[in-house]
């Protein structure tokens, strides 16, 4: 089937989002140069995938060399020690300033790749190659790469935008389902801020295919960054539905205890819960939210949704300003506002509102 395309415009000029049923290898040669020096950066976790095999094959044909590197799975490996022993694989290899590299894996290896490749050798181009539902739909578009410190998630980063990104949806066959389903919470996010009709569609549950809900994200996720690369104009922001709380609840539990998609979904209930207090979302419609995050498997609770235990997280992330912390709150489904200024009092209502299961009151 023919692969799907959307165009994302950045400072560095436009790539493309591709998102089809097999793209891969064949799809990196319009935008991979031949005998170039290239490092793969492969999550562990793949690396021996069929799919992830012939992309190497294919490179050791393309490229003039290439240099593997394997990231172990999982979100510890967005850290200052694995930052500097991929860049020190990549120095101790002698890659040169004519290389490029691609990155193969979710978000993790993405973020990290990315960050790499907007800081070895002052920059070099990378092409993002997204195998789970999240990196497809949000991490590898839009430009933001970087790590995580002790002190709290993506506090280290750049902006560095891809040359292109290769979105095949084979990948998602062998991705395990609480992944899949991880990924959803960021589509359903999608659908909350900026799209009613998509929202309306995964009502039931998961889509049947997901190549229109992908490219759909990516048309949304592409539009909000294209508008406000830097995210300075409050609309890049709207993003961060659910992910204020989400990030605390991270924080907190630590990445190993909650999916990052999962802390999302608990997180886009507390925001429904908020905007009802905020008195700009109906009840009903915070309802029907939770009921749609809970018909796709995804939790819309947590025992740590306690201010004196999130707040510290919350408080450090970057959304916060001195203005405090910068809420996106939802007016009905399909249309978010970035809101500041809401009491800490509402806050604390709304957490334990979600934590003890009760129903939004305004
Ligand atoms: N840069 C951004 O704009 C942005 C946006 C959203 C999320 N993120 C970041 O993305 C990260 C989360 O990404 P993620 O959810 O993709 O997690 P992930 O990269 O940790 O991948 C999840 C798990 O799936 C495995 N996996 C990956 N692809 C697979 C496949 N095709 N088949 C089988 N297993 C596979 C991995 O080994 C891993 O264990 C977080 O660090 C988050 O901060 C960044
Ligand atoms: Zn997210």
């Amino acid at each position: 089937m023919s692969a799907q395309r959307v165009r994302v415009k950045s400072a560095s000029g436009m790539y493309s989002v591709s998102i089809g049923d097999k793209i891969l290898p064949q799809g990196l040669q319009a935008h991979l140069p031949a005998k170039v020096p290239v490092a793969m950066l492969v999550d562990e976790g793949i690396a021996a995938l069929p799919l992830t095999l012939a992309i190497f094959a294919w490179l050791e044909k393309r490229a003039s060399r290439i240099i593997r590197v394997r990231i172990p799975a999982g979100e510890r490996s967005k850290s200052v020690d694995e930052y500097g022993r991929v860049v020190r694989q990549l120095a101790g290899a002698g890659l040169t300033r004519d290389g490029w590299i691609v990155a193969v894996g979710g978000g993790v290896t993405g973020d990290l790749a990315g960050f790499v490749a907007a800081t070895y050798l002052r920059g070099m181009p990378v092409i993002q190659i997204p195998t789970t539902v999240v990196a497809m739909v949000d991490s590898s578009v839009g430009g933001k790469t970087g790590i995580d410190l002790p002190e709290g998630k993506n506090l280290v980063g750049a902006f560095h935008p891809p040359k292109a990104v290769l979105a095949d949806l084979r990948w998602l066959e062998s991705l395990p389902i609480a992944e899949k389903r991880a990924g959803m919470a960021e589509v359903l996010k999608y659908g909350a801020i900026a799209d009613s009709k998509l929202f309306g569609s995964l009502a039931k549950g998961p889509p049947r295919s997901m190549k229109k809900v992908v490219k759909r994200c990516v048309e949304i996720k592409a539009k909000l960054a294209g508008e406000d690369e830097l995210d300075r104009k409050g609309k890049r922001a709207l993003l961060n539905f659910g992910h204020t709380v989400a990030h605390g609840l991270e924080g907190v539990v630590g990445y190993e205890g909650l999916r990052h998609g999962e802390a999302v979904a608990i997180g886009m209930v507390v925001a429904a819960h908020l905007s009802v207090k905020a008195r700009r979302f109906k009840k009903k419609a915070a309802e029907k939210l939770k009921a749609v995050i809970r018909a796709h498997g995804l939790p819309v609770t947590h025992p740590e949704l306690r201010w004196d235990r999130l707040s510290p997280v919350m408080e450090r992330d970057k959304k916060a300003t001195t203005q405090g912390i910068r809420w996106v709150l939802l007016r009905k489904i399909g249309k978010a506002d970035l809101v500041t200024g809401v009491t800490e009092k509402k806050i604390q209502l709304a957490l334990e509102e979600v934590r003890e299961g009760k129903l939004p009151k305004g």
